[in-house]
């Protein structure tokens, strides 16, 4: 079935007001669901009406595509662990960089071939070239530092700044060049080069800073949609690349705000090495004598206490201790504890990381608080849990203008009348900087893996406790 144009921009409406919903859904772990699925309607709607337009000759190739496609990206969404989601997130984003790429090239030959060449065409090929291979290639740095494959360690070298300059003034050259003249050898260069600045833009960068970039290729994956919206004369494609570009550009901007830094500081800082400090913080930390404590004296507190508030952090995702968190808060609440999780806005590796894992685990979202609404309850509280956090609680942040951490809001842990740290070790978090909260006389440090060592809590609390 062929639909008109007029039906055609009428569906894309139709899918561009999902996708603004579908936005507005995601704000929140509530409505997320609700989010996700108006922008899956969303896309649906987009994905027919294109495929019953006219410019469609024929729909094999287009199969073929889509079903190799669904297949992949439905095995690779199943199997994804939570804590992989950042680097499949990057993967994804290089798919777009590359069909941008693709998308331009392929548009650049049918017009050469038809004689329909002209500047504004180029102009805009241009953009989708070059915003797509850095995009591409760095996409895949990305992945790699993630995944393990490549360093996680911030890589620097001499004139790396300048070098980068340059290749970016060339690039932008020859683009102008291939748009004034139609040159392959400008196109082919142009292309190359960009594929090199992605390259040499995000590898300086450390592992720890990848969920900040990551978003941050997210929006620039949008811009090369919209480029290449507007080479395919695609309305739709230019109203969500400007959504994706722009929603990426403000997670960014939240991001950095939360750890007050600048996207500058994070682009150009080499923040964070690969595995975030050393054991030597650990044997001075020693030295100073942080105390330690048993899964008993821990439950020996919280099972009489009034309020128990839990800290998760990235050792809870490292460790899965999500379900086992669910069963003490049960037990405890069974003892009449109330029970509340406070989440930092940069707890955990990616935006949102403890509130999925903790909806995962079917804890009620109202029991769930965000920074602001839960610092003034820790005066008030018995017990805090620190599971697998460190630096959103670490006070240096408030305390040692010196340390990187310096000026970052965190969740004042340290004000309840016991503090219980779960971790394996005296390694610092993903700063680096040693928490100042471990010498302080409430606070105690379980050793051993998050899960077990709720686990071990659970059982406990089932065998009557102490
Ligand atoms: P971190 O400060 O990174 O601390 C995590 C702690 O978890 C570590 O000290 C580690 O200690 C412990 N851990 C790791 N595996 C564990 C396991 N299996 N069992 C128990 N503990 C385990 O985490 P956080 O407090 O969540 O802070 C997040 C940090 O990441 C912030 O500095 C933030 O700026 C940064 N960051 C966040 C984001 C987003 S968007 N969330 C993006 C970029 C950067 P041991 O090794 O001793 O166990």
């Amino acid at each position: 079935m062929e639909i008109s144009a007029n039906t055609q921009a009428l569906a894309y409406l139709v899918s561009a007001i999902l996708f603004i919903l579908s936005l507005k859904g995601l704000t929140h772990p509530a409505s997320a669901r609700r989010g996700n699925f108006l922008g899956m309607l969303g896309m649906a709607i987009a994905i027919l009406a294109t495929l019953a337009g006219r410019e469609v000759q024929s729909y094999g190739f287009i199969i073929a595509g889509v079903t190799a496609g669904a297949l992949i990206g439905g095995v690779l969404a199943a199997r994804v662990k939570m804590t992989a989601m950042p680097q499949l997130v990057a993967a994804l984003h290089s798919f777009v960089g590359m069909a941008a790429v693709l998308v331009a090239i392929g548009t650049f030959l049918n017009h050469q071939v038809a004689g329909t060449l002209n500047p504004v065409l180029m102009g805009e090929l241009s953009a989708g070239i070059v915003i797509g291979a850095i995009t591409f290639s760095g996409s895949v740095i990305a992945f790699g530092k993630l995944q393990g494959l490549i360093s996680g360690a911030p890589v620097r070298f001499a004139g790396q700044h300048a070098l980068n300059a340059a290749i970016a003034v060339a690039a932008v050259g020859l683009a102008i060049h291939f748009a004034a003249t139609g040159s392959m050898v400008s196109l082919t260069l142009m292309t190359i080069l960009s594929f090199v600045l992605g390259f040499t833009l995000i590898i300086p960068i450390g592992g720890a800073d990848m969920p900040v970039i990551i978003s941050m290729l997210n929006s620039y994956s949008g811009w090369a949609a919209a480029a290449t919206g507007f080479t395919l004369h695609n309305n739709l494609l230019i109203i969500v690349g400007a959504l994706v570009g722009f929603s990426g550009a403000i997670l960014s901007y939240i991001m950095c705000r939360a750890m007050n830094r600048s996207i500058v500081n994070v682009v150009f800082g080499g923040f964070g090495s690969e595995s975030g400090g050393g054991e030597a913080a650990g044997a001075v930390a020693a030295e100073k004598g942080v105390k330690t404590a048993s899964v008993e004296d821990a439950i020996y507190w919280m099972e009489d206490a009034n309020r128990v508030i839990i800290v998760p952090g990235y050792g809870m995702a490292v460790a899965q201790a999500q379900h086992a968190l669910k069963e003490l808060l049960e037990l405890l609440e069974e003892r009449g504890v109330e029970v509340k999780f406070a989440i930092h806005p940069v707890a955990g590796r990616m935006p949102g990381h403890m509130n999925v894992l903790l909806a995962e685990a079917d804890i009620p979202y109202d029991h769930v608080f965000e920074m602001d609404e839960i610092n003034p309850e820790f005066a008030s509280t018995d017990v805090v849990l620190v599971v697998g956090a460190n630096d959103v609680v670490n006070p240096a942040a408030k305390s040692d203008p010196s340390s990187p951490i310096y000026g970052m809001p965190i969740l004042e842990a340290g004000k309840a009348k016991h503090v219980y740290f779960l971790k394996r070790s005296m390694r610092p978090g993903y700063s680096g900087v040693d928490n100042l909260l471990f010498y302080q006389d409430n606070v105690s440090l379980i050793f051993g893996d998050a899960k077990d060592t709720i686990e071990k809590m659970v059982t406990e609390l089932k065998g009557g406790g102490h």
